[in-house]
């Protein structure tokens, strides 16, 4: 796939109506933004098309509302934080493609930016329904597509649309390629893999494409005891899809050596945090107990391999880091892509969300903002909302 595409920068946008699609699928609480990283990610593309003197229609989707209008999907809050962010204020209509709509799109001025509501609140988006994507285009000339976060999805909104307008990616989509797309293609090396998460089902096509492409991978989390179980080990309770088993034993016999899985775990006696806890050798875990993080040893080889790197890309996290007692390898993880002078890259998800926790964030060179985008990329996949897009 051709990640070369045009942008705002190869148009002329004087006086033109852009539909700008962005993920602001924030994290929220009690109606708050919980984090507006996302929103922050998508001004260089809304300033340079109100410096440029278009008029821009914002729209995004947030949460899962399943077609229906629920106020608890409302993109009120991000309609507020884009006006304090813009210094202007950003209007909010009350519908996707009704009279209000169609009433606000029509009174945006250039260098105006408006925002319509959640393009979820209507089943037809993630049908990807041709009426509706028309709809969405109406009264516009040019489309933008600046979430890299939906780019996996062929919905109206995403990739729909572009039948009916010409369609360029946005600053933030084209980075996201330009920094995924040069580590899969052309990486400093040792290029290395670090890929945690609990179900080995949903990251096997991820550990297949990079393998040929990476120096290292190095498993942790949930999915890691299969492994350890593939190897003829002790795993007590743990996480283990035995269906994947005889795979993963011709993964390791293919990757000679390349494949690196934990050497201590810490275990716990129930899935709690405060259940009592012991760090055992990885595949000496005690019957009635189940692994829950990777060991001190662990943390310290891996986070060698991880500064000797070149180039470091991490998806998922070292184990259940949402509870306290169980953080810790996630943490190490975290540190030592910090501490690495290695290009340092983090897949979205939790791994970004635990970045951010401990406030690591600016000491990481790139962190998507797509979690199962940059996972569907990293796959090897085609993602509809880039492909959709007009090529250089
Ligand atoms: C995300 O949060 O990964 C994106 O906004 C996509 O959301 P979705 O998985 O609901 O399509």
């Amino acid at each position: 796939m051709n990640y070369s595409k045009k942008t705002p920068r190869d148009i002329s946008l004087n006086g033109k109506k852009v539909l700008v699609r962005c993920d602001f699928n924030v994290p929220m609480k009690d109606k708050t933004i919980q984090d507006d990283r996302r929103i922050v990610s998508a001004l260089p593309t809304i300033r340079y098309l109100l410096e440029h003197n278009a008029a821009v229609i914002l729209c995004s989707h947030m949460g899962r509302p399943k077609g229906e209008v629920n106020p608890k999907y409302s993109l009120a809050p991000v309609a507020e934080r884009l006006s304090q962010l813009l210094k202007q204020e950003v209007v909010l209509a009350s519908d996707v493609i009704g009279e209000s709509a169609k009433a606000v799109k029509a009174a945006c001025k250039p260098g105006q930016a408006v925002l319509l509501e959640n393009v979820r609140f209507d089943a037809r988006e993630e049908k990807n329904d041709p009426e509706f994507a028309a709809s969405l285009a109406e009264g516009v000339d040019l489309f933008v597509n600046d979430a890299f976060g939906a780019a996996h999805r062929a919905h109206a909104s995403t990739e729909g649309v572009s039948k009916y307008l010409p369609a360029y990616c946005g600053f933030l989509m084209e980075r996201e390629l330009e920094v995924l797309g040069s580590a899969l293609a052309a990486p400093a090396r040792p290029f290395t893999a670090v890929l945690g998460g609990a179900k080995i089902s949903d990251k096997l096509a991820l550990i297949e494409n990079l393998l040929p492409k990476c120096d290292n991978i190095l498993i942790v989390g949930g999915m890691s005891y299969t492994f350890r179980k593939a190897l003829g080990g002790n795993i007590g309770t743990s996480l283990c899809d035995d269906s994947k088993i005889d795979t993963l034993k011709a993964l390791l016999e293919q990757a000679k050596g390349k494949i690196q899985i934990p050497v201590d775990t810490v275990v716990a006696d129930k899935f709690d945090n405060d259940a009592d806890r012991q760090t055992v050798a990885a595949g000496e875990i005690p019957d009635g107990w189940e692994g829950m993080d990777i060991g001190p040893a662990t943390r310290e080889q891996f986070a060698q391999v991880i500064k000797n790197s070149g180039t470091v890309v991490w998806n998922g996290p070292a184990g259940v880091f949402e509870m306290s007692n169980f953080s810790g390898g996630t943490r190490a993880i975290a540190q030592a892509m910090a501490d690495s002078k290695a290009f340092t890259i983090i897949g979205g998800g939790d791994s970004a969300s635990a970045v951010e926790l401990m406030g690591l964030a600016d000491k990481i060179d790139h962190i998507s903002t797509g979690g199962g985008a940059s996972l569907e990329f990293l796959e090897g996949k085609n993602l509809p909302g880039v492909a959709c897009l007009e090529d250089k």
